[in-house]
Order: C-alpha cells, then sequence, then structure tokens
C-alpha cells in the first residue's frame, strides 16, 4: 500500500509561517490584548510587596486599604483583558481552521482517482478526520495558549529581574531541568506521534476493509484470518500509544517535580539577600509569588507542547494531500480529429503484482458498441479503468483521438469519457447541486430535460423542484433514482464514450430493468464499451471482444464469433439454453 506523502518539518513550517502572515492583524491584536493583560496582572504581586515594606514601616490602615483597592482594579483589567485576548485568540482560530479545511477540500479532490486508490482508504479517512481536527484544535486552543503563557512568562521572569537581578538569576536557576527534560521529549515526541498516527490508518483501514468486505469475508470463510489481521492492527496502535505513554510519563512527572525549585531557589537566595539588607523583604514576598504565578502558565505551555507535537504531526499529515502531483500535465487542449479509442500492447499490473493485462491491442470507431464477455478475474474492469484514462498502462498506451487518455486534463477527460460502474453517490445537497457537478453552466431547463430523458418521473413529484434537499434528513432516493440521478448527470456531461462496467448488475431486476431502459436513451449516439454480465448486450453489440486471463481472445461480431465455434459460441449456446428453458 502506497501511503499519501507526509509533510517534512520545513514545510510544516512554512504552511504556518504563511497562516500567521496571512492573519497578521489578529495575530498582532491577539498578542497585544494578552501582553496588556499580562501586565495588569505583574502589578498584584508588587503592590502585595509594597503593603508588606509599608506595614513593616508602619504605615496606616488607609495606605493598606488604597493599595488593597488596586490590586482589585488590576485583577479586574486584567480578567478583562485576558477575555477580549481569548475572544480574539478565538476568532482567529476558527478563520484559520475554516481556511485549512477548505484547502485539504480541494487538494483532497485535486488527488488523481489512481493515488486515493492506492493509498487505501483508511489513510485519506484518518487524515480527514483525525488529523484536520487536531490541527483545528492546535490552531484554535493551543497556539494561542502557548503564545499566552509564553508572554505572561517572560513578563514574571522579567518582574522578577526587575525586582532585584539576583533573585531573577534565582529563579531561572530553577528551570534546567524542565528545559532538559522537554527538550528530551520533543526530540522523541514528533515521530512517536507520526508512528501513532500512521498505526492508526491502518486500523481504520484494516477495520472498514473487512466491514466492507464482510459479505466476501463470510462467504470465503476469512473470518479468522480478518480477526487475527484486525488484531495485530490492534496490538500496534496499542504499541505506538503506549510509546507515546510512556514519553509522557517520564515527561510529566519530572516536570512536576521541578515546578517548587524556581520558588525554593527565590527563597533561598532572597533570604540571603535580605540578610545583608540588600533587598527589602516586600521584593521577595512579590518575588516568590510571581514564581508562584509562573507555575501556572508554565504548566499550561509545558501541557500544551505536547498538543503541539500531535497537532505538529498532524498537520504534516494534512499537508502531504498536497503534495501529491496534480493529475494533468495539461498539454495541449487543441480539439483532436476523430475519436477513435485505440489500444496499443497495453500491459498492467496493480501497485506490485504481476501483469494483470498482458498486451491488449483494440480499437473502437466512433459510435461503434463494443461488448466486452470474459470471466470473473479476466481483467474487465481493470481494461474498463485504463480505457477511462482513471489509471495509465504500464506499457502501451490507451489514446482517443491520437492522445493518450492520461494526458488529457481532468475537465477534458470528463468531457469524452465516462466510466459508469454501480456506484451511485448522491451528494447532500439540492437536485440542481448533484446535477451541477457535471456541468456547471447547464441552465434549469437543461436539467430537467436530462432527468426527464433517463425516465426519472419522480422529479415531477418534488415539492421544490430542483431546489428539493436531498439525502439524510431530506428526500432520500431510492436505488433506481439514485442511478436516474447519476446518469442524468452523465447526460449533462455529454462525454462521447461511455465505459459501463457492469452498471446495472447488484440491482434488483425490476430495479435493472428500470435502469436500462433509463441506460439506453443516455447510449444513443455515443460510442459505449459495455462490460457484459448478460449475453444479450453482447447479442445486440456491433463487435464483442472476449477477454481470458488478460488477454483478448475473440473478437468480432456476435454472429461471427457464434459461427467460428469458440469460446464465445460455447458461452452463447450455454446461456441460451438457460435462457431458453426459463
Ligand atoms: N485493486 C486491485 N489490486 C490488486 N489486484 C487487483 C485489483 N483489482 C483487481 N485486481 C486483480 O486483477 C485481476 C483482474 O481483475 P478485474 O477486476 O479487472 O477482473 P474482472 O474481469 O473485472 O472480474 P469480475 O468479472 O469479477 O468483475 C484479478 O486477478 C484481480 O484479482
Ligand atoms: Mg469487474
Amino acid at each position: 500500500m502506497n501511503r499519501l506523502p507526509v509533510a517534512d518539518r520545513g514545510t510544516v513550517r512554512r504552511a504556518l509561517r504563511d497562516m500567521i502572515s496571512r492573519h497578521r492583524r489578529a495575530v498582532g491584536v491577539v498578542l497585544v490584548l494578552h501582553g496588556a493583560a499580562a501586565l495588569a496582572g505583574l502589578a498584584p504581586p508588587w503592590l502585595l510587596g509594597t503593603i508588606v515594606d509599608r506595614v513593616t514601616a508602619g504605615a496606616t490602615v488607609a495606605t493598606v486599604d488604597r493599595l488593597a483597592l488596586a490590586i482589585a482594579g488590576c485583577v479586574l483589567a486584567s480578567a478583562l483583558l485576558s477575555r477580549f485576548a481569548q475572544y480574539a485568540g478565538h476568532r482567529f482560530g476558527e478563520r484559520a481552521v475554516a481556511e485549512l479545511r477548505e484547502q485539504f477540500v480541494t487538494r483532497t479532490l485535486g488527488l488523481p482517482v489512481s493515488v486515493v486508490e492506492r493509498a487505501g482508504s483508511g489513510d485519506l479517512a484518518t487524515r480527514s478526520s483525525v488529523d484536520v481536527a487536531t490541527v483545528g484544535t492546535t490552531v484554535r486552543d493551543v497556539v494561542p495558549t502557548i503564545v499566552i503563557a509564553t508572554v505572561q512568562l517572560t513578563l514574571l521572569f522579567g518582574a522578577v529581574f526587575l525586582l532585584h537581578p539576583l533573585l531573577g538569576l534565582a529563579a531561572l536557576a530553577g528551570l534546567p531541568s524542565i528545559v532538559a527534560v522537554t527538550r528530551w521529549y520533543l526530540r522523541r515526541a514528533s515521530s512517536a506521534y507520526l508512528r501513532e498516527g500512521a498505526e492508526s490508518a491502518e486500523l481504520t483501514e484494516t477495520l472498514t476493509t473487512t466491514a466492507e468486505g464482510a459479505r466476501t469475508v463470510e462467504a470465503l470463510r476469512l473470518t479468522d484470518e480478518r480477526v487475527r489481521h484486525g488484531t495485530t492492527r490492534v496490538t500496534r496502535v496499542w504499541q505506538a500509544r503506549r510509546a507515546t505513554l510512556a514519553l509522557r510519563t517520564v515527561f510529566f512527572s519530572v516536570v512536576e517535580a521541578s515546578y517548587p525549585l524556581p520558588v525554593a531557589m527565590v527563597l533561598l537566595v532572597g533570604g540571603y539577600l535580605l540578610s545583608r539588607d540588600m533587598v527589602s523583604l516586600g521584593a521577595v514576598v512579590a518575588a516568590a509569588l510571581y514564581l508562584q504565578q509562573a507555575i501556572e502558565p508554565l504548566d499550561r505551555l509545558l501541557q500544551w507542547t505536547e498538543q503541539a507535537q500531535r497537532g505538529f504531526a498532524s498537520f504534516a499529515r494534512v499537508l502531504g494531500v498536497g503534495l501529491v502531483p496534480p493529475e494533468e500535465p495539461p498539454g495541449t487542449t487543441a480539439p483532436s480529429r476523430g475519436q477513435r479509442l485505440v489500444v496499443r500492447g497495453a500491459r498492467f499490473s496493480y501497485a506490485g503484482g504481476h501483469d494483470v493485462l498482458h498486451g491488449i491491442d483494440l480499437e473502437v470507431q466512433p459510435g461503434e458498441r463494443l461488448a466486452v464477455v470474459g470471466p470473473s478475474g479476466a481483467g474487465k474492469s481493470t481494461l474498463a479503468r485504463l480505457l477511462a484514462g482513471i489509471d495509465a498502462p504500464r506499457r502501451g498506451v490507451v489514446s482517443i483521438g491520437g492522445r493518450p487518455v492520461t494526458d488529457l486534463d481532468p475537465a477534458e477527460r470528463r468531457r469524452r469519457i465516462a466510466l459508469v460502474t454501480q456506484e451511485h453517490h448522491v451528494f447532500i445537497g439540492t437536485v440542481r447541486d448533484n446535477l451541477s457537478f457535471a456541468a456547471p453552466d447547464a441552465t434549469d431547463e437543461q436539467m430537467r430535460a436530462a432527468l426527464a430523458t433517463v425516465g426519472a418521473d419522480w422529479y415531477a413529484e418534488l415539492p421544490d423542484g430542483l431546489d428539493t434537499a436531498l439525502g439524510d434528513g431530506a428526500r432520500q432516493l431510492g436505488a433506481a433514482e439514485a442511478q436516474q440521478l447519476a446518469l442524468a448527470r452523465l447526460v449533462l456531461a455529454d462525454p462521447h464514450t461511455l465505459i459501463l462496467d457492469e452498471a446495472t448488475a447488484a440491482l434488483d431486476p425490476s430495479t435493472a430493468r428500470r435502469t436500462e431502459r433509463a441506460l439506453a436513451a443516455v447510449l444513443v449516439g455515443r460510442t459505449v464499451i459495455a462490460i457484459a454480465h448478460r449475453l444479450n448486450t453482447a447479442h445486440d453489440a456491433d463487435r464483442v471482444a472476449v477477454l481470458a486471463d488478460g488477454r483478448i481472445t475473440e473478437i468480432g461480431s456476435h454472429d461471427d464469433l457464434v459461427a467460428a465455434d469458440g469460446a464465445y459460441a460455447a458461452l452463447w449456446h450455454s446461456w441460451h439454453g438457460q435462457a431458453d428453458e426459463r
């Protein structure tokens, strides 16, 4: 499995710098407000120290009252300022997160389909849910908290220095153990959290594929094997989490034990200085109070540093999605003569596997109907994906109108070729939203006409016409209706080549019949390559290609192939016999 890339540290730093510089003003306001709040918070300990000194010197109750009132005023001002600062901080955070989500969606939608498929759904799912959310909290809560704590700490320690430089030095002397353990932790945390993220992705992947393939798992009696696989993954996640937990355990215990150190140092040195009359008692009291006050922001800073680490790791994974090279080399979009679909010597293997297509040669004329038949696993769906340009052949070429399909830019490719499978997703939104993906410029009239073409008679009963909301909690479409909506999208996109891969295979017979009628309306005037699971489709086609084991073994009209009495003829007789008996 090829995981999506992860951005390196430099890229993450650049992205962060960009984010901050885009919101320069907001960040500035947040910093100024927090700085002001922290400054107002510095006054009370100093005032308290002053009270101590004045009382020692025999001051009156009135002086003490005045100073106490000033303390109350400062506390109030500090509270108000930090409230506004937090508000501004969260506004900035929410904006930045919204931008990030939008960028993520744009990047994800721009990923080449083949890259997404190779990366597995778990990786992308984890990145779009867990990682984007982690980055969200980091930007919204963690970064502002760290900024506030840093500002407060700088001011508090600065204030101790102002009281007396030796007191300041004493306070700093309590810090080395905290700094050392933090560095130790940070060096290990980033990769440990990246590993945790990757293991979670693997687990999600394993569990979703097991759940999605539940029937297959049952049918092939793979239950034990899947359970074992799941257990392995769970164990790995557990190990990864235990590793990060071990880091946290050491880190936080050392830090907790180190908190009282600066206060203790200041009291020791303060006592000595006091005995020599170098500082006042008030100054020592104020310094001790400052350092007591510093414990809280220091604690916050360290707590959130670990959050920031997770955020950094998640951000690297989110940004990584943007590192996949874009789908197109757009090339020249000059209109090309003829739309002949030509396959020459196409070989293909799924990542790391052996070839499943061994040199396919095929030409399809504009307007032709080609049916492809063959046993399960012959490579029919794979061929369909190559024809639609979703995957590129390992060797050889698939071209339309003389240009390799994978060279067409995505918009142009959609206009030319569409692959129709059994999957029809109805997006949450209105009918119009669902149709305009295919043709952003389509008028309401064209949309209604497209729905009529595919026989979507349910449209007439919709309360709000094209504005009717679809999806969860709104109008739910049945399987046939969803198919018709998808087909109407196709009518609007108007590709001249359609590749049908068992588009109706999974539907119940009556739905399938309705869908086939709708499909027939869509096929008119287009080149059609149909992977056929019912031989009457092959019978009605202009030509039939038999694919076996990654090779085209027979190709020709139905009548010719029956006359040739080969594999197709055998298939036809056996199927026809069954059909007659019914
Ligand atoms: N995503 C994949 N990764 C690896 N191997 C794959 C993948 N998809 C298909 N294959 C393998 O490629 C071969 C051709 O598969 P393909 O799906 O093209 O067959 P098919 O003719 O469409 O079969 P069916 O009639 O069952 O749909 C098979 O051996 C299959 O196991
Ligand atoms: Mg198939």
